[in-house]
């Protein structure tokens, strides 16, 4: 069976305040048997969030897929492991967008989380584009099959994949959960063409994009929606905590 996972992706914000917040309010719930909830604090943070939390993962937002040496300000797969990490988000559309990220890279830093004890997130999304223009699905295989490229079938099943459409980040317009379901529904059938349906029924893939505590469940309810990768609503401790509870939900069904 897969994960319903519930990711809180707090991009540049928090602050040591937040982390006490959101992990002694997490630290109350007990998600054992139940979903797994992870939070992506920035860098500076992960050690101190790490060491606070009881209930829940830890993860971190990106790194640099080197091993060491001359790359300043960056981290690796192993210093993330080194300290407690077990997620890591990759691909995601503001490293692409922003920081000039291609499917390139995103597919050696994927490949670069093995031997780690590092759970990569790797996300794909369409832009409104080409969404408006119909080409998402091409888009979509695109990203998923460069982001696997480096893989074999077997390392595949490590990954979880997170369906973002770029419209639906930070606007908070969420794609209809019939809209996420097909695309999730679309990225399954790659993943069994790409290792197999064992790898790929076993596959979390989380949808992302404006998910909040009205629209959580019904997204979560879809066969192919494993959770959620949610962005704006992590920053507040009782939105996220609701988020978990929807998701926790549709588990007991
Ligand atoms: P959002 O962000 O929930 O604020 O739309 C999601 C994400 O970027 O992961």
């Amino acid at each position: 069976m897969r994960d319903l996972i519930v990711a809180g992706n707090w991009k540049m914000n928090g602050s040591q305040q937040f982390v006490d917040e959101m992990l002694s309010a997490l630290n109350q719930v007990d998600f054992s048997e139940s979903i797994k909830a992870v939070v992506f604090p920035p860098s500076v943070y992960l050690y101190e969030a790490i060491q606070q939390a009881k209930t829940v993962k830890v993860g971190a937002q990106n790194f640099f897929h080197e091993k060491s040496g001359a790359y300043t300000g960056e981290l690796s797969a192993s210093m993330l492991s080194d300290v407690g990490c077990e997620y890591v988000i990759l691909g995601h559309s503001e490293r692409r967008a922003i920081f000039c990220e291609d499917d390139n890279l995103v597919a050696k830093k994927v490949v670069a989380t093995l031997g780690s004890r590092l759970t990569p997130i790797l996300c794909v999304g369409e832009t409104l584009e080409d969404r408006e223009g119909g080409g998402y699905s091409d888009v979509i295989a695109t990203q998923v099959k460069a982001g696997l490229s480096l893989l074999s079938a077997d390392q595949i099943s490590n990954v979880v994949i997170a369906y973002e459409p770029v419209w639906a980040i930070g606007t908070g317009k969420t794609a209809s959960p019939l809209q996420a379901q097909e695309v999730h529904k679309l990225i399954r059938d790659l993943v069994t063409e790409l290792a197999g349906k064992e790898v790929s029924v076993n596959m979390s893939v989380l949808y992302g994009g404006s998910v909040n505590a009205a629209n959580a469940q019904e997204l979560f309810s879809q066969p192919d929606i494993d959770g959620g990768l949610v962005g704006g609503a992590s920053l507040k401790v009782d939105e996220f905590l609701a988020i978990c509870s929807a998701a926790a939900e549709v588990l007991k069904r």
